[in-house]
């Protein structure tokens, strides 16, 4: 499951606008805690997050999938 959809499972709003493709960034949430649990950041990621001006810290929720509990928030919550 990715995080996108884990977000949405748990009853929360999450933006995006490609369809979980991965495209447009618009689903980018800050992790708080439980980073370590993700697997590492692509290169596909970095860019996409470069070319729509997104926080380098933030995640693309729908290219994450979680092994472990997290803590995320998003700026519109
Ligand atoms: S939903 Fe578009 S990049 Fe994640």
């Amino acid at each position: 499951m990715t995080l996108l959809d884990a977000t949405l499972a748990a009853g929360l709003p999450i933006a995006s606008a490609c369809g979980s493709e991965g495209a447009c960034a618009r689903c980018g949430l800050e992790i708080v805690e439980g980073e370590s649990g993700l697997a590492p950041e692509t290169e596909r990621e970095r860019r996409i997050k470069e070319r729509n001006r997104i926080d380098p810290k933030h995640r693309l929720a729908c290219r994450v999938r979680p092994e472990t509990d997290l803590t995320v928030r998003a700026g519109y919550w």
